[in-house]
């Protein structure tokens, strides 16, 4: 079925294509987590040498915990928003009390945690554990939204139940850890927010905004009707 075709032609794509990045060595869901802290608000490039150092120094759980918020802080130097830093810190103290030093296996023990949203409680359960549950990040919002020519603006209601709908149908039982890498892999490097490169898209057969000729209409910008 369409559903099946899909991820078939989007898993083989990645499987061609996925950059090589040092938290997909292991997958261990502590390396996912701080990789995505990093990847909220840092280039991709920038954030790959500071999770680097931040691991050598910082291997588990339990060496955050330990640490003190300044030396925490040191690490963070130069990648900004250091409330992310302060949450690490308070979640790996949390972890260690509250759930013998490791994740909790569960979405809602995870939002929980200070500094853990839906996007990093999918990508920690998917990426790290191999749960079959969605990560829904802007890249994603906005495949999806070309995908299935969500002609909402994409931060309302209906647009956000309409997009975590068809994150939830899209999801190959058994293979999210890939599956959801390959949707943010491939809104980095094909259908990207502007010029996306729909000649070089694996799944350009299945896009409805391609398909109208709208790819740059998709999302809807912006809250409000216009
Ligand atoms: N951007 C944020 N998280 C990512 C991931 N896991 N893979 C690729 N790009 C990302």
């Amino acid at each position: 079925d369409t559903s099946r075709e899909f991820q078939d032609q989007l898993l083989e794509w990645f499987a061609a294509h996925q950059r090589d990045l040092p938290w997909r060595r292991t997958y261990a869901p502590y390396a996912v987590w701080i990789s995505e802290i990093m990847l909220q608000q840092t280039q991709m490039d920038r954030a790959v040498g500071y999770f680097q150092r931040w691991m050598e120094r910082f291997p588990d759980i339990a060496s955050v915990a330990a640490a003190s918020e300044d030396e925490i802080l040191t690490y963070w130097e130069g990648l900004g928003y250091y409330s992310r830093a302060r949450n690490i810190h308070k979640a790996a103290q949390t972890l260690v009390r509250e759930h013998d030093g490791v994740f909790p296996r569960t979405r809602k023990a995870l939002l929980a945690l200070p500094g853990i949203g839906p996007y990093t409680a999918g990508a920690i359960l998917s990426i790290g554990f191999g749960q079959d549950e969605p990560a829904v990040d802007a890249n994603v919002e906005r495949i999806l939204a070309r995908l299935t020519d969500i002609d909402t603006p994409v931060k309302t209601k209906p647009a956000q139940e309409a997009i975590h709908t068809a994150a939830r149908d899209l999801l190959p039982p058994g293979r999210c850890r890939e599956f959801n890498q390959a949707l943010m892999e491939l809104g980095a490097l094909v259908c990207r927010a502007r010029a996306p490169r729909c000649p070089n898209c694996p799944v350009a057969p299945f896009c409805e905004a391609r398909r109208l000729g709208i790819t740059d209409q998709r999302p809807v910008p912006g809250k409000r009707p216009v």
